[in-house]
């Protein structure tokens, strides 16, 4: 459908006008407010606790080389095009590519408890998002559609294509490139979350797509997402519409479709397929039955109706984003020669900071500069429309900055619409030293370290940090102009926000976490916000972090039998 016949629709109050109403209904009625909670469960069911780890059973298992400790390009050349020569597609470096991002980075154990942590974050740790390649022949691989098991850094071949499959396949595939694709499992969060956890699964698939572009990057390689499939052309390429294959879990077991990107040596731009995803079947031989993840399970309708009124129809591919001026990197790196691969599985969220370390206010700087988005620069490159997410910040430990509230805007063509929602009474003062290209505003010096922990629902990770801020995202006209799957857009968004922010901050010396938990419409309050113009979609706190010494880290994949690298 044309995006005037969708406006059509929309005005004639069909479908999609509905889906956009279900979807704003759904995000209204999952704020926490100061009050009350949105509904989640009274208690969690832990005999009932969701398996993290999907396998296919019967699928033939792939298992990869760990080849991370090899990879030595410096995070800091990931930000000059052309600093990193491309690697080329085969096995070990698509081994690379997951491990760097959605691979295990440790184990934590206390007492008789053991839980492994990823290079990609998620809240509660409970890891919704599913991992997929979709490959051409390679030395020592068929070509086919894998799963990705992160627990054993293996790939399961779900699809096997071969004979004139596998040439189809390497017909539709620009040479060097393959597909990562990206599900859902709804329900690994709303056992913990109930109703908000669907907001959930959407920042962690951002954190997700962040993580693949920057382990792209690492490899010297592109990688863009998608965005014309509909997630039914998704599904029937990932195999997630397989009912056959899913019929051993419950409904609540199965796989939500989410994005897909297409990685591989750059230029890359959606149009680089030459033939569109819903043009794709590929034919093949389908193997593996989907494990279940709990032997129960609760009903979550506010959930399923979400995931029904927001699922992504086909749409014409975006516009490419017209690129701003590219500002001079005036500002150092941050203290970051460090291999990039070290940093993606060292990145953690801090449990709690210690109240006293301030950062830098260059370092401060560099991190918002890296917010913005630039050719061929990730993450942002990965996406095709420009920023729509922007941030308040609570200012609490940055030395050369005056502590108060401030606003940064990632795209200068927001600025008179936000002002004109917001207080008339804040003051969008330039903080001195700001470089010109960075929109960072002072809207008011204050002493913000109770009403940031108050409304990041009493955490003190908001307000024992260097500062915390919220991501204000352009929010009731992007979503009833574009269409109600852009609600999962913005939330990807802020999560790629949170995925930079957790690196910059391990790039800095400091340690950052994700804040899923606040009260929405009292951040709003603080900024004067109301109706649905601007939405807070997620929070984020850096500082300097105390840990905690009862916890003892294991390696990664100690548990696992080598499997030789590369000759
Ligand atoms: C979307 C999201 C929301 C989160 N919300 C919170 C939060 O409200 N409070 C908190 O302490 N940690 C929060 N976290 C941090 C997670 O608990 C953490 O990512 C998870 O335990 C895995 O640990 P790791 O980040 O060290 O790998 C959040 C993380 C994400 C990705």
């Amino acid at each position: 459908m044309s995006e005037r016949a969708a406006d059509l629709e929309l005005d004639a109050g069909m479908g999609p006008r509905e889906d956009v109403r279900r979807a704003l209904a759904y995000h209204e009625r999952t704020k926490h407010h100061l009050d009350r909670y949105a509904r989640s469960p009274a208690f969690l069911g832990w005999d009932y606790q969701p398996d993290p780890f999907r396998t296919f059973e019967g699928a033939p298992a792939v298992a990869l080389p760990l080849l991370a400790d090899g990879l030595t390009t410096p995070f800091a050349d990931l930000f000059r095009p052309g600093a990193v020569a491309p690697r080329p597609l085969e096995l070990g470096t698509v081994a690379l590519l997951f491990e760097l991002s959605l691979g295990l980075s440790a184990w934590k154990q206390y007492r008789g408890d053991r839980w492994a942590l990823r290079c990609n974050p998620s809240s509660g740790n409970l890891h919704p998002t599913e991992g997929y390649a979709v490959l051409p022949v390679l030395p020592g691989l068929g070509a086919g559609v894998y799963h990705y098991v992160s627990r054993d850094h293996r790939l399961e071949r779900r699809c096997a294509l071969e004979g004139p499959a596998a040439e189809r396949l390497a017909g539709r595939l620009p040479s060097g490139t393959f597909l990562v694709g990206l599900s859902s499992i709804h329900w690994r969060e709303a056992w913990k979350y109930g109703e908000r956890a669907y907001r959930y699964c959407q920042h962690d698939a951002g954190h997700a797509l962040a993580a693949i572009r920057y382990a792209a990057a690492a490899l010297g390689w592109s990688a863009v997402l998608l965005d014309a499939p509909s997630d039914a052309d998704l599904a029937a390429l990932l195999g997630l519409d397989r009912p056959e294959d899913f019929a051993g879990a419950a409904p609540a077991d199965r796989e939500h479709p989410d994005a897909a990107l297409l990685v591989g040596p750059p230029p890359l731009r959606p149009e680089s397929l030459p033939l569109p995803l819903a043009d794709w079947p590929l034919g093949g031989t389908w193997a593996g039955r989907a494990n279940p993840l709990s032997p129960s399970h609760d009903p979550w309708a506010a959930i399923d109706e979400a995931a029904e009124a927001t699922r992504k129809p086909a749409t014409p591919p975006l516009e490419a984003a017209p690129q701003p001026p590219s500002p001079p990197l005036s500002l150092p790196a941050p203290a970051s020669r460090l291999p990039a691969s070290t940093l993606f599985r060292r990145r953690r969220s801090a449990l709690a900071f210690d109240g006293r370390t301030a950062i830098e206010a260059e370092a401060f700087l560099a991190m918002l500069d890296r917010l913005l988005p630039r050719p061929d620069v990730p993450p942002w490159d990965a996406l095709t429309w420009p920023p729509k997410v922007h941030a308040g910040l609570f200012v609490h430990r940055v030395r050369g900055l005056v502590p108060g509230f401030y606003l940064f805007e990632r795209d200068a063509s927001v600025h008179d619409r936000l002002r004109a929602e917001v207080r008339e009474d804040l003051a969008w003062e330039r903080p001195p030293g700001c470089p010109d290209h960075l929109r960072l505003f002072r809207l008011a010096r204050q002493d913000l370290r109770d009403a940031s922990r108050i409304i990041s629902c009493h955490q003190t990770v908001a307000s024992h940090g260097a500062f915390s801020l919220g991501m204000i995202a352009d929010f009731g006209d992007t979503i009833r102009s574009g269409g109600a799957w852009w609600y999962r857009r913005l939330f990807w968004e802020a999560g790629m926000l949170g995925q930079v922010l957790y690196l910059e901050a391990e790039a800095a010396g400091v340690r950052g976490t994700g804040i899923g938990c606040y009260f929405d419409d009292a951040f709003h309050d603080l900024l004067g916000l109301s109706g649905d113009r601007f939405q807070d979609l997620y929070h984020f706190t850096v500082g300097a972090p105390v840990d905690d010494p009862r916890l003892t880290t294991l390696p990664p994949y100690g548990h696992l039998d080598p499997v030789p690298g590369p000759a």
